[in-house]
């Protein structure tokens, strides 16, 4: 089968497209996928660079990629939910167990899948996984964010939540979100996605380039930073005492938090089965739709992550596998 894959760590030149690599098989309680297409995130090429070479060391060669949507073809032992001919989506990440998805066939562990939503095809269901799961565990599980004004204790209206990065692929989704879950939602972005963002459903939007979130921004209960570094320590400025900031980009500062009177914390993504069937949810009920930025082919790999890493994507980078 033919599968992108890496025999050591660096840039886009090690990224290789193996016409000849080897069918996963399942272990216990996994599920055997064929895929019809995978998405890039920002982990994908970090991993690639080595920069998690010493925590979490890669066996070479070694299949690139997590998020994939395909179409069951062998469930394991132990696998009670999926069946053979379900279409799904989720991740097949080697660090979670999976065998990497940027091939034609992966391997994943059934709880890092589900059905995939409905009305999402291939493409915008392989677009879903880290960047849906990321939205729904911050927002829902960790912020809580809640129709109505009962979230911070000072909090007389909406709920005010700051997303910084929101054209991005995860800052997208969390602010259809945060609408949906009724709140009044700021986000930072580029020049070019004001527009794009407000679209979305944003009531501010404040130009990273050119403006100080932190001069314009006030009393906010709720921060989702997507972008971390300076951004993640200017934000504790523009919140409520009591508020919460969560960071997908490292641990924030538990100084300065406490400082602030907040709860900050760095979060981990788990693209569960759960995350995954919340999201299904609210793709089917119209309440998140992703935004495909471009569609590769897997064959222009190097291509499509060269145009990931340069950044100012709306959304998210697909590869089709199948049609
Ligand atoms: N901890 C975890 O488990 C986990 C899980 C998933 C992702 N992540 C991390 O979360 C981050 C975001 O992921 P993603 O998939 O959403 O990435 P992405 O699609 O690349 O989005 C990042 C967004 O941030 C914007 N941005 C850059 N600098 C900014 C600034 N100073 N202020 C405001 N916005 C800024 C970018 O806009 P421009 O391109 O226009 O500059 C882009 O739209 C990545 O670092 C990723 O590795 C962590």
């Amino acid at each position: 089968m033919k599968a992108v894959q890496i025999n050591k760590y660096g840039g886009y030149d090690v990224l290789e497209v193996n016409e000849n690599a080897t069918k996963p098989k399942t272990g216990e309680e996994q599920v055997l996928v064929e895929v019809y297409a995978v998405s890039i995130n920002p982990f994908d090429y970090k991993v690639r660079s080595g920069m998690y070479k010493n925590m979490m060391p890669l066996k070479f060669p070694s299949t690139v990629g997590g998020d994939f949507a395909g179409v069951v073809k062998e469930v394991s032992e132990g696998v009670y939910d999926l069946k053979v001919g379900d279409e799904v989506y989720g991740s097949a990440n080697v660090f979670s167990g999976g065998s990497g998805s940027f091939a034609d066939f992966t391997v994943a562990p059934a709880i890092n899948l589900a059905r995939k939503p409905k009305n999402a095809d291939f493409i915008e269901a392989a677009a879903l996984p880290l960047v849906g799961s990321s939205a729904v565990q911050a927002l829902e599980e960790h912020i809580k964010l809640q129709n109505g004004p009962t979230f911070a204790k000072a909090s007389a209206g909406k709920q005010k939540i700051l997303i910084h990065g929101g054209a991005g692929g995860i800052g997208h989704i969390a602010i259809q979100l945060a609408k949906t879950l009724g709140s009044y939602v700021a986000t930072t972005v580029s020049t070019d996605d004001k527009e794009f963002v407000k679209k979305l459903g944003a009531d501010e939007v404040v130009d990273y380039k050119l403006q100080k979130f932190e001069e314009i921004l006030k009393d906010f209960d709720a921060i989702f930073d997507t972008v971390g570094g300076e951004t993640t320590s200017r934000s504790f400025k523009v919140m409520k005492k009591g508020g919460m900031l969560v960071s997908m980009v490292g641990q924030p500062d538990a100084k300065l938090a406490s400082e602030y009177g907040v709860t900050a914390i760095g979060q981990g993504s788990k693209v569960n089965t759960q995350h995954l069937n919340r999201l299904a949810e609210l793709v089917e009920t119209g309440k998140i739709r992703v935004n495909i930025d471009k569609v590769f082919l897997l064959g222009e790999i190097k291509e499509a992550f060269k145009y990931q890493e340069e950044g100012h994507l709306r959304g998210k980078v697909v590869l089709e596998v199948k049609k």
